[in-house]
């Protein structure tokens, strides 16, 4: 479905990267990395990749392009490079979408995450020596923001059951909850007191250990740059955006969970359980559609993102509770 009127976030199909030339461009950053083009083509890799950030200043971008993983396809075109890049959410560094030169701002190194609560031990690591533990693939994901748009990225990283495993939570743990950096002084939306910082997010635990809950730790083949999270971001697609919590620094294990974030903002607009629902509206918006980032187009919302096949047997026992909540 086209939109009457085009829209500051909807953007010519043109713009659109096909799955194909993003492939050949995967290619040309092998090739690079593996030295058979020389090194001084980094700005040219910049350039063709579709990004003017420079994500090979990371300590971490000789460890890309991780191997593709064919179990998760997008089910659409790849949302170009650009546009997932300098279209975000990030109200660390405020409260609109053109955040992604402010967050330039964000020091990703040195970074250390805190696995911590109920756990055998407490860990503190540094994120170079858990990206050395952790088993990186690239998987391709739909993400679906509860603002109603939606774009499909390859995501680079591991699944969270790889972390939590690392953990060792013990058995009475029943959450896990996620927490971003707090730095006002770097990040100067979390001078905006009326938000309750640092962002907070959590997971239950069969809900951190399924197979799709995926930590990114990369983005079109490279470090994922600070306006997507860096160093560390969680993807759970089948949700709405909000629960994948960027520049995580801290991962509690608990047995009763405290509120998130945009609990706190709006118990009644934004719920723990976030399962994507066409059926059940925002307050102030519908739910059954999204405009598709980089496209002209407005697609239907699937249940759980289009993941039911997948997650459905997570929330059998739910039957009573709105699922958007
Ligand atoms: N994480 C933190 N720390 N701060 C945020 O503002 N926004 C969330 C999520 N994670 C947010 C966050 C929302 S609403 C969405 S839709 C996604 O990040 C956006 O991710 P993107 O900017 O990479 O598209």
């Amino acid at each position: 479905m086209t939109s009457p009127t085009r829209r500051d976030w909807e953007l010519p199909a043109s713009a659109v990267t096909p799955e194909a030339l993003f492939r050949s461009r995967r290619q040309l950053m092998r090739d690079i990395a593996a030295g058979s083009i020389l090194a001084a083509a980094s700005p040219l890799m910049a350039s063709l990749a579709g990004s003017a950030f420079a994500a090979e200043a990371d300590p971490s971008a000789h460890l890309y392009p991780v191997e593709h993983n064919p179990r998760y396809v997008g089910g659409r075109a790849i949302t170009g490079e650009k546009f997932v890049t300098t279209y975000n959410n990030f109200y660390e560094f405020g409260s609109h979408k053109k955040i992604s030169e402010a967050a330039q701002a964000l020091k990703i190194r040195p970074w250390t995450v805190v696995l911590d609560g109920l756990v055998e031990k407490p860990v503190e690591i540094g994120i170079d020596d858990l990206l050395k533990k952790m088993p990186l693939e690239e998987r391709i994901y739909r993400h679906r923001c509860v603002e109603a748009w939606s774009m499909v990225v390859p995501w680079s990283g591991f699944p969270m059951k790889a972390l939590v495993d690392f953990a060792k939570p013990r058995a009475e743990a029943k959450y896990v909850m996620m927490e971003t950096f707090l730095d006002p002084k770097t990040a100067p939306g979390q001078k905006q007191h009326w938000y309750p910082w640092p962002y907070v997010e959590a997971l239950t635990m069969q809900e951190a250990t399924h197979e799709l809950a995926f930590l990114v730790t990369g983005a079109y083949g490279k470090p994922v740059l600070p306006q997507n999270g860096a160093p560390l971001r969680l993807a759970v697609p089948w949700k709405y955006g909000f629960k994948s919590i960027k520049s995580i620094v801290r991962f509690s294990f608990v047995s009763e969970r405290s509120e998130t974030f945009w609990e706190k903002v709006s118990p009644r607009e934004y719920g723990f359980w976030a399962n994507v629902n066409p059926e059940v509206p925002h307050p102030r918006w519908a739910q059954s559609q999204e405009r598709v980032l980089g496209t002209s187009d407005i697609v239907r919302t699937q249940l759980y993102n289009g993941y039911a096949e997948f997650v459905a047997d997570l929330y059998t026992g739910l039957s009573g509770e709105p699922l958007y909540m």
